[in-house]
């Protein structure tokens, strides 16, 4: 079995969607297989590109660029479902980024084992909205879809902490936020494939956000810094924008992000 850190690199640079989370699933399946056996697989290095490689489509345009559309219309929950898909992809690529990019950081393997396990799910949910875009006759690249979503892993690519406290404690967060209202967006228009598809999504989710921030707090322990306010000074140098609410304050607690972490960095709603 070769080191995690190559695993990482290599899903990193595999381009096709479909081919990308094959690959992410058969390696996390390695990984996972190994750690049952009682193994402590060996982590290594990499050095991952600083932007994964992606299929020639989608196009990606600037967000104000992608049209709108009527979230009630056939048109709109195809476009809903490609804009998901399209989160899905970066974030299969995100939890590979964070494996090869801090390997270098001696960290507890439980933090392997979360992160593996994550890329494995976001795989799963990259695939499941695929299969509903399929299912309507459209498929991942047909549409343009948001560039700069990788833009907050380049902008913490030197810093661990600042990765923790961006992508997976305030861009996942907001996923369990905004979820519950696309359900109703399906289950509304009676499409069960998606309505499905979403609930695993929301399910996974939740656990994201609690590896995020597990590991946050035991790096603040580990250097000694205030949870709280190493992730606001860390959200506000890197997240250049108030954070949304209304909150899923339910779900955030659940994943262990208490009130007083996003509130303060809110705007009035
Ligand atoms: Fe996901
Ligand atoms: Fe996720």
């Amino acid at each position: 079995m070769q080191p995690l850190a190559q695993m990482a690199d290599a899903v990193l640079r595999s381009a096709d969607g479909r081919e990308k989370t094959a690959l992410s699933r058969s390696l996390a399946a390695e990984w996972q297989a190994a750690r049952k056996d009682g193994a402590r697989p060996d982590i290594g290095r990499a050095d991952p590109p600083m932007h994964p490689a992606r299929p020639a489509q989608p196009e990606l345009l600037s967000p104000r660029d992608v049209p709108r559309r009527r979230p009630g219309s056939p048109e709109g929950r195809i476009a809903l479902l490609h804009a998901v898909a399209h989160i899905e992809l970066n974030a299969v690529d995100m939890h590979w980024d964070i494996i090869a990019r801090f390997a270098d950081v001696e960290m507890p393997i439980g933090f392997y084992d979360d992160w593996v396990k994550a890329a494995d799910e976001e795989s799963k949910h990259f695939n499941l909205m695929c299969d509903c875009l399929e299912a309507l006759g459209s498929h991942y690249g047909a549409l343009p879809a948001h560039a700069g979503m990788w833009r907050a892993a380049e902008n913490t690519a030197d810093d661990f902490m600042g990765r923790l406290a961006v992508v997976p404690m305030v861009l996942e967060a907001r996923g369990l936020d905004v979820t519950p209202g696309m359900i109703d967006v399906f289950r509304k228009a009676k499409a069960d494939q998606a309505v499905a598809a979403l609930e695993t999504i929301y399910s996974e989710e939740v656990a994201h956000v609690a590896y995020g921030s597990k590991w946050f707090h035991f790096l603040c322990g580990r250097h000694e810094m205030d949870p709280k306010d190493a992730f606001h000074a860390l959200v506000q140098r890197y997240f250049h924008s108030p954070l949304k609410p209304p909150f899923n304050e339910e779900k955030r607690a659940e994943a262990g992000l208490p009130p007083d972490f996003y509130w303060p960095l809110a705007v009035a709603d």
